[in-house]
């Protein structure tokens, strides 16, 4: 580890090849379509795997960069990441020769993170990058550490990285956060099952996402609980054993392709999909008028009985599980700019998710910001195409549904934040009737 002095500033992002996504709007979709398995879900039950030596398979994973990010994360430590077919991964951590989570990946996905908890409570050490990288204190880290300290860890912060010890075992103990974070909620649960002792964490997010990760766990062989809505229960294990599972589906690209649905005036039928983990989302599109109906591993959404104008304004306030997901805001702000009349938005957990809605104005969209986390968008707005950019991935998505919505051909930079998160995005809008195709930035001369 001696060479390993990780120096952020001789630290160059790898270059990304540009490309635009064109979308000509005025189509409403109609179809249906296949649900992928959860980001959200399968990043951490890829670092799960580390917490054992025999062989992991998980099925139902989404092809999309952050699995291949944490992918080969996962080899460069030295654990063996097999990819045997589509959405399948194998993964077998027998060996981790190099027991460091560089800065490359954390610049890339925040969920590498992730590793913190299992390789800390297996191995007794880890050196890992904080992935605010120089954006410390906007998405902070310091839960995730203060748990693994509660749970007896000696954890340094120097040049960008955490150098964390275990001497002996971590101890269970109880884990209590000022307030709810998902993956601080993951990192103790999975550091956890490997301490010496009973662990309660408490208050517990409550995101499915983290449910389908305990009973990957106790598929393990470790035994945790949720014994309230709030509270998981560890017992810690000496060890743990290889096991199979497939992922759960993703909430926010159900939330996604729903909105879709409604703001085009169209009919989705999302197949493979849990209507029960986006309630809070099915309540406000009916709110607008648009409906819905869930079951039976699927979501039909039917927005064609809505006219132009006819959509009801809706107030929205993002929150912990199960309130409305901070990720499902954007293209939910891009559907309120069709209802007829002023919807507040309040971005509850994040401080920097309205910033993109300025790329919406530029589409049309008539939005007042009220501080960072709060606006008021004004509708309906005739969306009109214009020539956007991608800041982040859930931007993305959204700005590709407002394209959809506006009438002419739009331009949208910065499709790799997409890719992200979302399995072929464009092959499944092309399903649905949409005019949507992604081009290499060169294809375009210089317009962008
Ligand atoms: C996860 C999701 C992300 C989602 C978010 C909220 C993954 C890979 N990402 O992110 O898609 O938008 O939940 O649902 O699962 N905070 C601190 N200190 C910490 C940790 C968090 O102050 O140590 C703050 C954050 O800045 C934020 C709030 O807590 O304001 C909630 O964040 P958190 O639930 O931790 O989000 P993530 O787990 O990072």
């Amino acid at each position: 580890m001696a060479d390993a002095r990780p120096f952020h500033w001789e630290f160059e992002p790898p270059k990304i090849p540009r490309e635009r996504f064109l979308v000509e709007g005025g189509v409403a979709l109609d179809g249906t379509i296949r649900v992928s398995g959860a980001k959200n879900a399968a990043l951490k039950m890829l670092a799960a795997a580390t917490l054992t030596g025999e062989r992991c398979v998980f099925s139902n994973v989404p092809e999309i960069e952050d699995v291949r990010v944490m992918a080969e994360t996962l080899s460069d430590m030295g654990v063996v990441v097999d990819h045997p077919e589509q959405n399948v991964y194998e993964v077998s951590a027998g060996d981790v020769d190099w027991l460091f989570v560089p800065l490359e990946a954390a610049a890339k996905m925040r969920a590498s993170f992730m590793l913190l908890g299992p390789l800390l409570s297996r191995f007794g050490e880890v050196v890992i990058s904080n992935p605010g990288g120089d954006r410390i204190g906007r998405r902070p880290v310091d839960l995730h550490v203060d748990a693994m300290r509660a749970m007896g860890a000696q954890i340094d912060y120097r040049y960008g990285y955490y150098y964390a010890k275990a001497p002996g075992r971590l101890r269970g103990t109880e884990v209590r956060f000022p307030f709810v974070s998902v993956m601080g909620t993951e990192n103790a649960m999975l550091a956890a099952t490997l301490a010496d002792g009973h662990t309660v964490i408490r208050p517990a997010a409550q995101e499915p996402e983290i449910d389908d990760l305990i009973l990957f766990l106790n598929k393990m062989g470790a035994e945790v609980s949720r014994t309230y809505p709030d509270t998981i229960e560890v017992v810690g294990k000496r060890r743990l054993r290889g096991a199979e599972h497939s992922v759960m589906p993703d909430r926010i690209e159900t939330g996604t392709f729903a909105i879709a649905a409604g703001v085009t005036g169209g009919h989705v039928v999302l197949e493979g999909a849990d209507g029960g983990t986006i309630a809070a989302l099915v309540e406000v599109l009916e709110q607008t008028g648009i409906s819905v109906t869930t079951g039976d591993g699927r979501v039909e959404v039917d927005a064609r009985s809505i006219g132009p104008g006819t959509m009801r304004p809706v107030d929205i306030t993002t929150g912990p599980y199960p309130e409305l997901a901070t990720d499902i805001q954007p293209p939910t702000t891009v559907l309120l700019t069709q209802a007829a009349g002023d919807s507040r938005v309040h971005e509850a957990i994040f401080e920097d998710r309205l910033e993109w809605t300025g790329e919406l104005a530029k589409m049309g969209a008539k939005i007042d910001l009220k501080g960072t986390q709060r606006a008021v968008v004004h509708g309906p707005a005739k969306l009109h195409a214009a020539d956007v950019e991608i800041s982040d991935l859930r931007a993305g998505a959204s700005l590709i549904l407002a394209a959809l919505a506006a009438e002419g051909t739009s331009s949208i930079g910065g499709a790799h934040h997409v890719r992200r998160g979302y399995e072929n995005i464009e092959r499944k809008f092309l399903d649905l009737g949409a005019r949507i195709e992604r081009v290499q930035e060169g294809e375009l001369g210089n317009s962008g």
